[in-house]
C-alpha cells in the first residue's frame, strides 16, 4: 500500500529514508530521526485510529521498555500521523539492521541454522520473554514467530530481539488469520479452539516452532490438519533431520510443542532451564543430514529466495567504503544487508562487523 513515501519529513522529526516490510497489519520504514540517528518507525494500515486506540495497542510494548531488556525491542515514541488520505497511529523502535529471524534464517540457503547459533538465540529469545512472563499479570506476547524475532550483529555478538509485544491482541484474528500459511503455522492449538486461550504456555508453544523450523527448516505442522488437540500425529524429531540435534533436543522441542498447554514448559523461564541444561553430544553422522527431504526445503516454507549474491558483492564494497570513511555505525548496517543477500559471506565478515559496532576499524 505503500503509506509514506522516502524522502519525506514526519512530524517535523523523523525523514523517511526506505520501506523495510510490512505484516498483516503495519508497515515498517527506516526512519531518521533529526537528534537520535537511525529508527524503525511501523505505521498501522486501518486508518483513523485515534491516539488512544494507539496507546493502548502499544500498551504493553511501552511498559516492557520501561523495564528495559537487551532482548526486547525498545519503543521510542508512539502518536498519530495524518497521511494525504486519513489519520494512521504509528510507533518508532530500535532499528535492527540485520532484520528479521526469518531474514537471517533464510540467508542461510540450503544449508542448517548452526545448532549453537539456533540455540544462542533461542535462549535470548526466552531471556526476553521470561521478563514479561514475570510481570503480574504476565505479559503474554501471542504473536511469536520468525518475524517478530529481529537479528542484528552488536558488539558483544549476536543479539536477538523480541518486537511487537501484545499487538495481535487488539488486532482482528481474520486479518491476523489472513497472513501467510507460515504465520498460522507459528499458532498454538489452543489458539484455533478457544478465544481466551491465551497463556504463556502458548508462547512457550510458538518459541518451540520457531526453534523447529531453525532446527529442520521445516515447519512442526500443517496448519490445517494437525492444529486440534485431538489429532495425535507426534512431530517428526528434529534429530532425524539435523544430525546435531540429539534426543535430548528432541525432548524438548517434543515438551514445548506439546498439544495440551497444560504438558508444556509453564513459561519460557521453564524452557530456558531445560535449554541451558542441554548439551551437544556429537555422535550422529553427516549423512543423516536432511533425510526428510533433499529440495531445498527454506523454499517450501516461504516460496521467495532471498538470496542475490551480486548484490550482496555490491553492499559489501559499499560498506568498505563506509567503514573507510570513518562511518562504521553505517558501514555495519550495510555489512548486516550483505548478510542477508549471500550467505556465505556470513562468517567472513561477521567479526568485523562487530568490529565496526565496537567503534574499531582496521
Ligand atoms: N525494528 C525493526 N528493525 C528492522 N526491521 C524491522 C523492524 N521491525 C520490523 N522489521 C521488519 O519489517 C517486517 C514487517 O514487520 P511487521 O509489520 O511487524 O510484520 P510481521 O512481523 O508480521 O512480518 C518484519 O518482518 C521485519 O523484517
Ligand atoms: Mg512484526
Amino acid at each position: 500500500m505503500a503509506l509514506l513515501e522516502p524522502g519525506s519529513l514526519l512530524r517535523d522529526t523523523y525523514e523517511v529514508e526506505r520501506f523495510i516490510g510490512e505484516g498483516a497489519f503495519a508497515e515498517v520504514y527506516r526512519v531518521k530521526h533529526r537528534f537520535l540517528g537511525r529508527q524503525a518507525l511501523k505505521i498501522f494500515k486501518q486508518s483513523e485510529m485515534s491516539i488512544e486506540d494507539t496507546h493502548d495497542m502499544l500498551g504493553e510494548a511501552i511498559l516492557l521498555s520501561r523495564i528495559g531488556h537487551p532482548n526486547i525491542v525498545r519503543v521510542f515514541d508512539a502518536n498519530v500521523l495524518e497521511t494525504q488520505r486519513s489519520q494512521h497511529g504509528y510507533f518508532t523502535m530500535e532499528h535492527v539492521p540485520g532484520g528479521s529471524l526469518r531474514k537471517f534464517w533464510q540467508s542461510h540457503g540450503e544449508a542448517l541454522v548452526p545448532v549453537a547459533t539456533s540455540l544462542d538465540l533461542i535462549k535470548q529469545v526466552c531471556r526476553g520473554l521470561t521478563v514479561a512472563h514475570s510481570e503480574k499479570p504476565p505479559i503474554i506476547h501471542r504473536d511469536i514467530k520468525p518475524d517478530n524475532i529481529l537479528v542484528g550483529y552488536e558488539a558483544d555478538g549476536l543479539r536477538a530481539r523480541v518486537s511487537d509485544f501484545g499487538l495481535a491482541k487488539s488486532v482482528n484474528p481474520l486479518t491476523l488469520l489472513a497472513t501467510t500459511a507460515g504465520t498460522v503455522s507459528f499458532k498454538p492449538p489452543e489458539a484455533f479452539l478457544d478465544k481466551k486461550g491465551d497463556s504463556c504456555a502458548s508462547d512457550v508453544w510458538a518459541i518451540g516452532a520457531t526453534l523447529y523450523m531453525l532446527l529442520t527448516d521445516h515447519l512442526p505442522a500443517s496448519p490445517a490438519a494437525d492444529m486440534t488437540l485431538n489429532a495425535r500425529k507426534p512431530i517428526v524429531l528434529p534429530s532425524r533431520t539435523n544430525p546435531d540435534a540429539d534426543s535430548g533436543l528432541d525432548r524438548i522441542v517434543t515438551k514445548a510443542l506439546n498439544k495440551n498447554p497444560a504438558l508444556r514448559y509453564r513459561d519460557a523461564r521453564e524452557l530456558l532451564e531445560a535449554l541451558e541444561q542441554w548439551r551437544p553430544v556429537y555422535e550422529t553422522s553427516q549423512i543423516r543430514r536432511k533425510i526428510l527431504s533433499s529440495e531445498p526445503s527454506k523454499l517450501a516454507i516461504d516460496g521467495v529466495d532471498a538470496r542475490d549474491s551480486g548484490r550482496g558483492r555490491q553492499l559489501i564494497k559499499s560498506a568498505e567504503e563506509l567503514a573507510r570513511s570513518g562511518r562504521l555505525t553505517e558501514a555495519a548496517d550495510t555489512m548486516e544487508e550483505a548478510f542477508n543477500k549471500s550467505p556465505e559471506i556470513r562468517d567472513k565478515y561477521s567479526e568485523r562487523v562487530r568490529l565496526w559496532r565496537r567503534g574499531m576499524s582496521m
